[in-house]
Parts: structure tokens; sequence; C-alpha cells
């Protein structure tokens, strides 16, 4: 059983892996930590709250970041893709329940110092909450299981960026942070746009979903009407890529994914800002800024029809 906690800014996709998550039989959510991205930190920890209380989820929701530590491609919201709420514009209740007082940079460092080596984190938002917390606790990468991150892209089969011809938009979002992160020295695997976009769900699958999942299926059915006009509009057809769900599958079953390794660097300046790149032959080359870093590793190619039908059999 893997105990996770999991740093989102909750928005659509988030969502479906916050459900995904909490029906695997082979993980148990420890806490939420929220950031700000899909929608502003109020609004993100307030999904987080309603998607819990909805569900069920008793894992304790912890605010996090309001704003990158360093440069950032954007400004405001992708309401245009998540709904100014979030979660697709559908009306949500007010939460009865309320985000835990401790910031949720302290709360990773102090559930990681309760529990070392236990615990597996799934960061789906820009990595903002756990640079600070690596700040806070310079050990945290020995305390921490692993990391599974939902970031960046590396040409893989010629994908390139969302937010900039070669930038995904969680590392977009807090460059800084997510070069700091995974330079740590953490157990960390990457899935990028390289292999999230080429895990689809269309209308057939949610309907599948709506047929087998209960009112998690009709929660995502309501809230993807948003984001599959979005796409639709892309010229993508009513269907979405599987970015959050995608870290979810990858730390249930690793198999899923074959991946790359070596260390990987974010640009945190200048026209590339943002762009992630990965670094397989560090020894070849001649910067300190490649030799002596920790490898990643980075997902290359995945399974994408067993995604899909482990998504299924868990909600269903
Ligand atoms: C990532 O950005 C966010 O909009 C999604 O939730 C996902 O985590 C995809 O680039
Ligand atoms: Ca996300």
């Amino acid at each position: 059983m893997k105990r996770v906690i999991f740093d989102t800014d909750i928005g659509i996709d988030d969502a479906m892996a916050l459900l995904f998550l909490h029906f695997a039989p082979g993980a148990e959510l420890a806490a939420i930590t929220t950031v700000a991205g899909n929608a502003s930190l109020d609004n993100v920890t307030r999904n987080a709250l309603v998607v819990a209380e909805r569900f069920g989820i008793d894992a304790p929701v912890f605010r996090g970041a309001t704003g990158p530590l360093g440069d950032a491609l954007g400004e405001g919201y992708p309401d245009f893709v998540h709904g100014a709420n979030g979660l697709g514009d559908i009306p949500l209740p007010a939460p009865a329940r309320r985000a835990e007082a401790l910031p949720a940079a302290e709360a990773i460092v102090a559930l990681a110092r309760q529990q070392p080596g236990e615990l597996s984190l799934v960061a789906v938002g820009r990595l903002t909450n756990l640079a600070a917390a690596l700040a806070l606790e310079p050990a945290l990468p020995g305390l921490l299981k692993e990391l599974v991150v939902m970031g960046g892209v590396f040409g893989f089969h010629g994908h390139r960026g969302n937010v900039s011809p070669v930038t995904e938009a969680n590392f977009g979002g807090d460059p800084l942070a997510a070069d700091r992160v995974l330079g740590a020295g953490i157990a960390t695997t990457v899935v990028g746009l390289d292999v999230t976009e080429e895990t689809v769900m269309d209308e057939a699958f949610i309907d599948a979903l709506v047929a087998r999942a209960g009112d998690a299926g009709a929660f995502i059915h309501a809230i993807t009407r948003f984001y599959f006009d979005f796409y639709e509009g892309l010229g993508k057809g009513r269907q979405c890529p599987i970015h959050d769900s995608s870290a979810v599958a990858c730390l249930l079953d690793p198999a899923l994914y074959e991946t790359a390794e070596g260390p990987v660097r974010v640009v945190t300046e200048g026209v590339a800002l943002g762009q992630s790149i990965l670094g397989e032959h560090p020894q070849r080359y001649l910067s300190d800024a490649w030799r002596d870093r920790p490898p990643c590793r980075v997902a290359r190619t995945v399974t994408a029809g067993a995604v899909r039908a482990l998504y299924l059999d868990c909600l269903a």
C-alpha cells in the first residue's frame, strides 16, 4: 500500500487524478496540499475540500503557495481551460470542512519526518510547495520514498510545450522551483507531456465511467464538459489528455511507462523560460550544471490503453 501526499492545483484533470488515487486499492491518501495554478489558491483549495467532502476523502487539506518562487510564464489563471472556478464552472457547494492551519510546505516536512521513507509524493501542479519544503528541511530527499511529477516536455514523439514552444504549464508556472526539486536527489519520476498527450479519454470513455463509476462518473462527466469544449476548440475533437492521472498511473504501476534516465534541468530565465531538458549522457557534457546532478527517470513511452483500463477498474 502506498501512502501518498497529493500536491495539486486542483483543476479538472487534477480532480480526476485525485479520484483515481482515492479509489485505487494500492494507494492511501495521507494529505492533499494545494498550490495556485489552474485557479487561485483560494479556488483550488476550495476545490480540494469540495471533492474530498463529496467522495468521503478524509485526508487533511493544507494550503500552499499563492505564487511562484521566481520568474514565471504568464499571469492570471487559465480559466479558458479549467473554467473560472477551476472545475469547469459547475456549481460548487461551500465546503463544510476547512483547510488545516499549517502551511503546505511545513506539512510536507512534518509528515515526512513522522513517517521517514514511507511517503510517496505525487506532484501535479507547480513545484513551489516542494521547493519550499526542501528549503525548510534539506534532508527531505532521504525522508521521502519517491516523487512522481506531472510536468515538463522532453521532445519524445515530437511533443512540444503547451505554454511556449518548449515549455509545459506546471514547469512554466515556477521554473526555479522545478529546477530545484528535480536536482534535489529525491527518487523522482517525471511524466511529461510526451506521454500525457499520448493518453486520452474520449466521450465513449466518459460514458463508460458514467455507467460504471457511480457518483464519480457523474462528477467527471460534469467537469469534463468545459474541458472537452476547450480541446474541441483546439481541433483535437471531444477528448482530453490524461495529464495528472498519468502521474498517478505511473505511481500505481510503473511498468506502464518506459523511462529514460539522467539529470533534468529547467531553464530559469530568458526566451526558453521553463523548458525542461534531460541530459542522458551527463559525463560527456562539459558543464558542472550536468555532471554532479542526481538523475531522474523521465517517462518516454506509455501503454495508454492499460492506463485507461486501470483508471476505469479503480473507479468502477
Ligand atoms: C498541467 O497543467 C495543468 O493545467 C494541468 O492540471 C496539468 O497538471 C498540464 O500541462
Ligand atoms: Ca495540475
